[in-house]
């Protein structure tokens, strides 16, 4: 028992003193998990984040299984990439669907060695006094239950393989969720998923990380900004924390961290030292963003949009 303890704190030692420049170097390279050769199994993988992690896994020699819920674009991309890439289709709130999809992916190039849960979606920007319930719940039905779901069907084949576990996250896991809070209530959950992931699986030699991504040019950045409360929300906050990053980026520092087994990815930037003081930032945030007029403003006004389209539906069903 003690000898468990003092061995799990010198692995952590080791791992945290090798993300230190010079130090680091001197206790050798970090456990290697290349990706050429190995079958990375990846949810929305028709566009954005996901089509551009398995553009690149690819182009490294891995095998890529394109899982998503429309098979047009998925095997339009299986056929751009060529061999050693294959279309699944699967929306991420079916689990039969998904397990008929990790047994396809088996039965096709043999195994799992990583799975990549990266489906996701962007609920309307409304308070949650005012959020149409459906869509709150439709977030966290493909956000969060989406991302169980997927690990859960290519687990056993993962654990086979002694593989690793990669839960596309955001900073929204310790952001205000102001406006987005079905989206940031998701991406905190999977936080926790990932984290006790970590602990069940490692027994297996199964590695777990967790993706603390900033905003990414892609088209879920591209509607959200669109929207005006989101712009108003912007105009508020430093630049830095919504300027979105290149998808290559984030693709490059998903796969970065799939190379490490990494417990913990995050991009661009300015994220890591923001998540290594959250207890501070956090409380900043908050406050900050409770008494900002421009935030304060574009609640006021998102509440009072829906309050008008309440009205105007009432009225169109009585006459
Ligand atoms: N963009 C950002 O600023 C940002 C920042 C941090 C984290 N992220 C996260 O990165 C991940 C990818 O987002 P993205 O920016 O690449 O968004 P995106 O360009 O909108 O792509 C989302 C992908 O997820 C798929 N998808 C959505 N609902 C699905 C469902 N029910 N079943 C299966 N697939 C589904 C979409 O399929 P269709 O093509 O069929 O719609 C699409 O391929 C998400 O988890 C997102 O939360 C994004």
């Amino acid at each position: 028992m003690i000898d468990d303890a003092v061995g799990l704190l010198g692995r952590t030692a080791v791992r945290t003193l090798r993300g230190i420049p010079v130090v680091g170097r001197l206790l050798g390279a970090a456990p290697s998990f290349d990706v050429e050769g190995r079958v990375l199994f990846i949810t929305g993988a028709a566009r954005g984040l996901g089509a551009e992690i398995a553009r690149q896994a690819h182009a490294r020699g891995a095998h890529v299984a394109l899982v998503g819920r429309r098979m047009a674009p998925l095997q339009e991309l299986a056929d751009d990439l060529g061999e050693r890439a294959a279309a699944f289709e699967a929306d991420v709130t079916d689990s039969d669907k998904l397990q008929d999809a990790a047994d396809a992916v088996v039965a096709r190039f043999g195994g799992i060695d990583v799975v990549i849960a990266n489906a996701g979606i962007a609920p309307p920007s409304d308070t949650i006094a005012t959020i149409d319930p459906a869509a709150f719940e439709r977030t966290v039905e493909v956000d969060l239950l989406g991302q169980w779901r997927t690990v859960r069907a290519a687990l056993p084949a993962v654990i086979e393989r002694q593989g690793h576990v990669v839960m596309v996250g955001s900073v929204y896991a310790f952001f205000n969720g102001v406006l987005a809070a079905s989206y940031a209530v998701s991406k905190a959950g999977v936080e926790q998923l990932a984290r006790t992931l970590r602990v069940e699986l490692a027994q297996h030699g199964v590695s777990v990380g967790y993706a603390y991504l900033g905003f990414i040019d892609t088209d879920l950045a591209t509607e959200v900004f669109a929207d005006d409360h989101v712009g108003a929300v912007r105009q508020a906050i430093p630049g830095f924390l919504t300027r979105p990053m290149t998808v290559q980026a984030a693709a490059a520092a998903v796969l970065s961290g799939v190379d490490r087994r990494a417990a913990r990815i995050s991009a661009p930037g300015w994220v890591a030292p923001m998540l290594a003081t959250r207890s501070l930032t956090t409380a900043v945030m908050d406050d900050v963003l409770m008494h900002n007029s421009g935030v304060t403003g574009a609640i006021r006004t998102a509440e009072a949009l829906r309050a008008k389209e309440v009205v105007e539906r009432a009225g169109v069903t009585d006459r």
